[in-house]
């Protein structure tokens, strides 16, 4: 038999992938989406062969993954318990579906991945597979108890890695685990699980990958200008861009001015706290640079809806319900709400900061004439309609304040 594994070349995959071929003694295929890990991809075809890969799928999936992925979710303005960008969510899905289309070109009974029983990745991984293949098995080893009483601990994993061959490399000894993208790196576990522990203190510098540290950042600030069309940012700096260039760029500038680090307590879908640190340089321009765009352009009663569906769409991003109807119901009128969305943002970035500078769209909303202090050349605002709004409003406050003054005088 044939399965297709999620592999990342990490002591955790590395072992996995021995080990099931072992025990199922099947022909294991890898997979590895390409979704801008970068140097995490180094070497990895070899490694996987010589760990007993039948065969290795090392996929480019770069652009899909800032254009059908993380960009819808940019026009949402998702943000998930008022912090978390979702870097390591919304790729979720996309390597499961890469997964599930290989597992039916190669006629593989399962898939299976490194996710533990512990997390929210499983879930995210496995409701995809469900969504989009249904007939596919998962085989998730960190479940089992049978490889949990084998694998107790990461000295039994090298071990058993050394045994079978398996270069152990130096990151497989860092004392926390990442999980790198375009949009971002997460940092959990190790002494991070101690929430008092501070991840921004100097002794931990070196953890950080995408991003210098704030009082690290140049003492100069420095300008951006983002282009929007539709709620997607298709230019930087004038510069015509695609999705996957726009956030190379805006990454590049982020981690240069210490952007986007967040240190967060977060609940996950299973059920206990978690302790995380990101690093989201580009995708915390984008997210400022849009509702910027936005506040310009987009219909109020239109922004207050969509504002309120902001922490249903997140927790569905966040829980692995990317590919369920509710989502993509919510998609629909995410996308509606940004035909509008077009036009320039300026920012400064300095120091950690994204500060606006500037805004202007050929389709903007605001009104000078009527916003003014000064006489309202327009006509359009009478300023003595205002009484009878005021007044209206009032109507049932009144009454309700009078009720209350008769209940005391009684
Ligand atoms: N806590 C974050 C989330 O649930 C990051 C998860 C990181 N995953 C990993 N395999 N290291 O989205
Ligand atoms: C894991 O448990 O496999 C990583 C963390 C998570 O999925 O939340």
């Amino acid at each position: 038999p044939k399965i297709v594994l999620a592999y990342s070349g990490g002591l955790d995959t590395s072992v996995i992938l021995a080990w099931l071929k072992e025990k199922y003694d099947a022909e294991i295929i890898t997979f590895t989406a390409d979704i801008g890990q970068k140097e995490e991809l180094d070497g990895l075809e070899e490694k996987a062969l010589k760990t007993g890969a039948s065969k290795v799928y090392i996929d480019d999936l770069r652009e899909e993954f800032a254009r059908d992925f993380i960009f819808p979710m940019f026009q949402a303005g998702a943000l998930y318990e008022g912090q978390y960008l979702l870097g390591t969510s919304i790729a979720r899905p996309l390597i499961a579906k890469r997964m599930v289309e290989i597992a039916r070109a190669e006629g593989a009974v399962a898939i299976a991945h490194g996710a533990t029983g512990k997390g929210n990745d499983q879930v995210r991984f496995e409701l995809t597979a469900a969504a989009l293949a249904p007939e596919i098995e998962v085989i998730a080893p960190w479940r089992l108890d049978e490889f949990r009483e084998k694998f107790p601990g990461r000295a039994e994993m090298i071990a058993y890695a050394e045994k079978h061959g398996i270069k152990v490399t130096a990151t497989a000894s860092k004392p926390y685990s990442t999980d790198r993208n375009l949009l971002h790196i997460s940092f959990e576990s190790g002494m991070l699980e101690d929430p008092w522990f501070d991840a921004s203190a100097p002794e931990v510098k070196d953890m950080y990958v995408l991003s210098v540290a704030p009082e690290d950042a140049p003492d100069e600030p420095e300008y951006v200008e983002l282009e929007f069309e539709a709620g997607n940012c298709v230019a930087v700096n004038g510069e015509r861009l695609s999705p996957l260039g726009v956030m190379e760029k805006l990454n590049e500038l982020g981690g240069k001015h210490g952007i986007g680090r967040v240190d967060m307590v977060e609940n996950r879908f299973v059920g206990m706290k978690s302790r995380g640190v990101y690093e989201t340089p580009g995708g915390t321009i984008l997210f400022t640079a849009h509702r910027k765009m936005e506040s310009l352009t987009m219909d109020r009663e239109v922004m207050h809806l969509r504002d309120s569906l902001i922490p249903k769409y997140a927790s569905l991003v966040y829980n692995g319900f990317w590919f369920a109807p509710e989502r993509l119901t919510l998609q629909a009128l995410v996308t509606e709400s940004q035909k509008n969305v077009t036009g320039t943002v300026r920012l400064k970035l300095y120091k950690g900061n994204v500060i606006g500078a500037g805004v202007k769209s050929p389709v903007s909303l605001y009104n000078p004439d009527i916003a003014t202090m000064e006489a309202d050349p327009s006509k359009a605002y009478n300023q003595g309609d205002a009484t009878g709004f005021i007044r209206l409003n009032a109507l049932r406050l009144r009454v309700g304040a009078g009720v209350e003054q008769n209940r005391n005088n009684r």
